[in-house]
């Protein structure tokens, strides 16, 4: 008898960005975190924990932190399913809908952990490739027939995103669950949100890791009809949100101003990132998102990579096809870009 199933034997391990330890000095540009710290009603909201909600046993569905998201997002609370990060939400998605002769279909190349999670499952991945512009292949992915088609939007790590317009179109033509994975859509011009309530196989994940600064909080939702998310509850941990996340979390939501002040300002620096990379010769893509991709002119993004990090600037690079060539960079603070662009002048070729 082999120790493990055959699918898992066959996995490469999802291999998550390096995090440094706490108190290094790093410009950390890697992950996609936000460079602000949370809301100061989130951070009040934790100061509040009393003993006794650590105590007892959550509630299994957040109940107080789905009314806040149902509230600040003009749904009914039934219409919302959280989760330990959007990761959790994407776990239960995969475990409801995908399986052996329940493929999964994707635009690649998009977020590692969706070709992680369909072969966890047994499932097969049907992967359409972007083109250059990484336009959404619409019509190949909803040819695809798939039990489950998935769609970061904000893409990563592309930074660019499909038009409304083109995700309702798949989701009018796709057979089977739709999800629309938002956990960049905070810094975009648009969302999918209203196809939710158009069409109850589509559902949208939100988190509340990059654009409310709480990565580490471990908190996100899914938004669908409540027939979808009973699927999703089947499959999910009994506690998957703890006492701490839910409570912090409802605080750092409710806090809409700031969330779209820090938003603002990332989105300002996202663009001087922009202009100072296209002036250095980067090929840069439209972002949507907290980061940008970034194609260096002799295409050589594994030593910029390598020289970055002796500069103390950690980006991120994919040694894959179609993205050996290029970073992925976060966006941080002004002081955190400059330091950036100037380890990069001084890595010039
Ligand atoms: C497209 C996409 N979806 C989901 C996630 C996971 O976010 P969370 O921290 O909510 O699990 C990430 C994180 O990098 C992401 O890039």
């Amino acid at each position: 008898m082999t120790r493990f199933r055959p699918a898992i034997d066959a996995l490469r391990a999802y291999a998550p960005g390096e995090q440094p330890p706490g108190g290094a000095d790093v410009v950390k540009l890697n992950t996609n975190e936000n460079p602000y710290p949370p809301s100061p009603r989130a951070l009040a909201a934790l100061g509040a924990i009393d003993a006794e909600s650590l105590r007892r046993y959550p509630q299994p569905f957040a109940d107080a932190f789905r009314r806040s998201a149902a509230e600040v997002l003009g749904v009914d609370p039934e219409w919302i399913l959280a989760g330990n990060g959007s990761d959790d939400l994407l776990t239960m998605l995969f475990r409801a809908v995908a399986g052996t002769g329940r493929a999964v279909a994707y635009p690649a190349p998009t977020y590692v952990l969706y070709r992680t999670l369909a072969a966890i499952q047994g499932a097969p991945a049907l992967e359409a490739p972007f083109d250059e512009e990484y336009t959404l292949p619409v019509d190949a992915l909803a040819d695809a027939g798939a039990a489950l088609t998935i769609v970061a939007n904000p893409n990563s790590p592309s930074g660019t995103a499909a038009t409304i317009e083109q995700l309702a179109e798949l989701a009018g033509r796709a057979a089977g669950v739709v999800a629309v994975d938002e956990a960049y859509v905070a810094f975009a011009d648009g969302s999918a949100l209203d196809l939710v309530r158009r069409n109850d196989r589509v559902i949208v994940l939100r988190t509340l890791s990059k654009s409310h600064g709480l990565a580490g909080l471990r908190l996100g939702f899914g938004i669908a009809h409540p027939d979808l998310l009973s699927g999703l509850a089947k499959v999910k941990d009994s506690y998957n949100v703890d006492a701490v996340a839910a409570a912090v979390g409802a605080a750092a939501l409710r806090d809409v101003a700031y969330t779209r002040e820090t938003v603002e300002r990332i989105r300002r620096t996202r663009a001087r990132l922009g202009r100072a990379l296209a002036g250095r010769g980067f090929r840069i893509w439209p972002s949507q998102a907290n980061f940008v991709l970034a194609r260096p002119a002799d295409g050589d993004a594994r030593r910029l990579y390598h020289g970055l990090r002796e500069h103390g600037v950690l980006v991120r690079y994919f040694d894959e096809p179609g993205l050996a060539d290029k970073l992925r960079i976060t966006v941080g603070t002004e002081p955190e870009t400059t330091r950036l662009l100037s380890a990069l002048a001084d890595l010039a070729p």
